[in-house]
């Protein structure tokens, strides 16, 4: 039966706001190929990153014991708890550039004799404006134990990231011993015990070294590779097989070089192929949106294509940057690693202590969900990635200012997308008009990039549990509804559930006064067979959870 003729034929679905019009022909498409698996999603695609930068640790993750705002010896309550019901599964710190300034031993043993010390982002303008207080000056309150403690409460990894820049690997495996060995054994073990752990905290994911091209040492790929060996070999591991991240690529939509992968891999392999079973996996970093230059709530509808559209980008980079690996790493033994991620505007908004902070809206609501569902379609290449960051900066889930605490659109996203953890990805084809990409200066656009680009309309992915099968679709279009043909092959459905956000204006968010400008709505659905049509409100996202017959 031909695609046209079983649309005036088939069940249509009706649902608020998207009641289907079976005779009339769907302007867009989503097929789901049940039979093509991808393979398996991660949980720990949903992973998050907490640096010590502007208000992220202290203010935002640490209160203190002492403090009147609800709190887990020391640690936000409310925190926490959305943390436990997104079923956050990895967090990464302590930083990001910080890490490669960090003397873990200034945040173990007793709190009140840590030193002081000053904190690598002091030397940013923001900052400088900004009262003495510890985004300046780190306490060290909140050091290895906190955050072990931290990652516990939530039921999350610990991914602890390495000073390759200002330590020696000595420390790194001392750091390792701090936190693995065996209870009693050693004299860190002692101290782990004295900080609140007699038992080990079994550290799987060590990052060695963050952007080491960049603040994390200014190396080149060769001198990085050989860095990378002295970190690694003959690190103590007390029985567990260490997960090693190698310092990957800053990628960039303008310019996706894979020089940096290759120069890496080029190197470690040539020393000894073999190395490549210990390295789990390479990281990259990609930020989009309009740093320094763009507001995050006083934008136009150029600037929400254009911040979509580089979001996008995150498909091709992983290809790129896969398709190079696979050069050196011929059975893909190594996988990407994306552990840093997300929308970047001007800041601050909070005061100048909260540091790269801003109020997300439904355009990076738009940003979170096309990068978890490319994601989603590169789940065979990926072994984690990490939103940055968690609280109070960048891509934020969440605002956090003293007592009060708001969820922002970017954590209603991963509200939604955690269906998909564990699921088996399956291949997904979208169809609908696209859409140009004007010029939107806020950018940094050169006149050559600002010619003929266009964007999707609809896109998505979808993953399988069994008998159940998630679907999450974005529509771009700032102010047109798509009604969709959605098409199951190799499947039928008995029942849906959807979810979906979406609001009338795409400036729409979340702050204090207002927590609940932008939130998911379940939608009712009647679904059966194997095709219906829905209708994608404009500027939305939508989850549909079938349960296959
Ligand atoms: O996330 C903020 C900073 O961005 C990180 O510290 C650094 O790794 C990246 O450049």
């Amino acid at each position: 039966m031909k695609r046209r003729e079983f649309l005036s034929t088939t069940l249509a679905v009706a649902a608020a706001g998207a009641l289907s019009r079976p005779t009339r022909a769907a302007e867009g498409l989503v097929e789901v190929l049940l039979d093509e698996p991808i393979g398996e999603i991660a949980p720990e695609l949903h992973g998050q990153f907490t640096e010590h930068i502007g208000e992220v640790v202290y203010g935002g993750i640490w209160v203190g014991e002492d403090s009147t705002v609800p709190n887990i010896g020391g640690i936000r309550k409310a925190l926490v708890e959305r943390l436990r019901q997104l079923r956050v599964p990895v967090i990464r710190w302590p930083g990001g550039c910080f890490a490669d300034t960090y003397n873990w031993r200034d945040g173990i043993g007793p709190r009140a004799q840590r030193p002081v010390r000053t904190n690598f982002w002091d030397n940013t303008a923001q900052l400088r404006e900004a009262p003495a207080g510890p985004e300046k000056y780190d306490p060290n309150t909140f050091g290895t134990a906190e955050f072990m403690r931290f990652c516990r409460l939530c039921g999350a990894q610990p991914y602890v990231a390495v000073n390759v820049r200002s330590q020696t690997p000595l420390d790194f495996d001392e750091w390792v011993e701090y936190c693995n060995s065996p209870a009693g054994s050693t004299t860190l073990a002692r101290t782990r015990a004295g900080d609140g752990s007699d038992g080990p905290y079994n550290v799987l994911y060590w990052g060695i070294g963050n952007e080491s091209w960049g603040c994390g040492g200014h190396f080149q790929p060769e001198e990085y590779s050989v860095e990378f060996r002295r970190f690694t070999v003959y690190v103590p591991d007390y029985g567990l097989k260490l997960r090693f991240i190698a310092c990957g690529p800053g990628a960039d939509w303008r310019n996706p070089a894979t020089s940096w992968t290759r120069g890496f891999l080029e190197n470690i392999v040539a020393k000894n192929p073999r190395i490549l079973d210990t390295i789990y996996g390479l990281s990259m970093h990609y930020y989009c949106g309009t740093t320094g230059k763009g507001d995050s709530l006083d934008f136009t509808t150029d600037d929400w294509y254009e911040a979509l559209w580089q979001a996008d980008a995150m498909d091709p980079l992983i290809t790129q940057h896969w398709l190079a690996m696979g050069d050196y790493d011929k059975d893909r033994k190594v996988k990407l690693v994306v552990d840093e991620w997300g929308a970047w505007h001007r800041s601050p908004v909070l005061g100048s202590e909260y540091l790269f902070s801003y109020i997300p809206s439904m355009r990076d609501a738009l940003v979170t969900a096309i990068t978890l569902d490319a994601f989603n379609r590169h789940a065979e290449k990926l072994a984690m990635c990490n939103d940055a960051q968690l609280v109070n900066n960048i891509n934020t889930l969440f605002l956090a200012v003293e007592d009060r605490f708001v969820v922002t659109p970017i954590f209603h996203v991963f509200d939604m997308y955690k269906s998909h953890q564990g699921g088996r990805s399956v291949r997904v084809v979208c169809d609908a008009p696209t859409i140009p990409v004007r010029p939107a200066e806020t950018a940094g656009n050169t006149h050559a990039e600002k010619e003929g680009r266009s964007l999707w309309g609809l896109g998505g992915s979808a993953s399988l549990h069994g008998k159940t099968l998630v679907i999450t679709v974005v529509n771009t279009s700032a102010s047109e509804s798509r009604e969709t043909e959605v098409s199951l092959r190799g499947g039928s459905a008995k029942s849906a559930q959807a979810t979906v956000l979406a609001t009338s204006d795409i400036h729409a968010h979340n702050d204090f006064e207002h927590p609940d400008g932008v939130q998911p709505k379940a939608v009712p659905a009647e679904v059966s067979g194997s095709h219906f049509t829905w209708t994608f409100p404009p500027a939305s996202v939508t989850k549909l959870e079938l349960q296959l017959s």
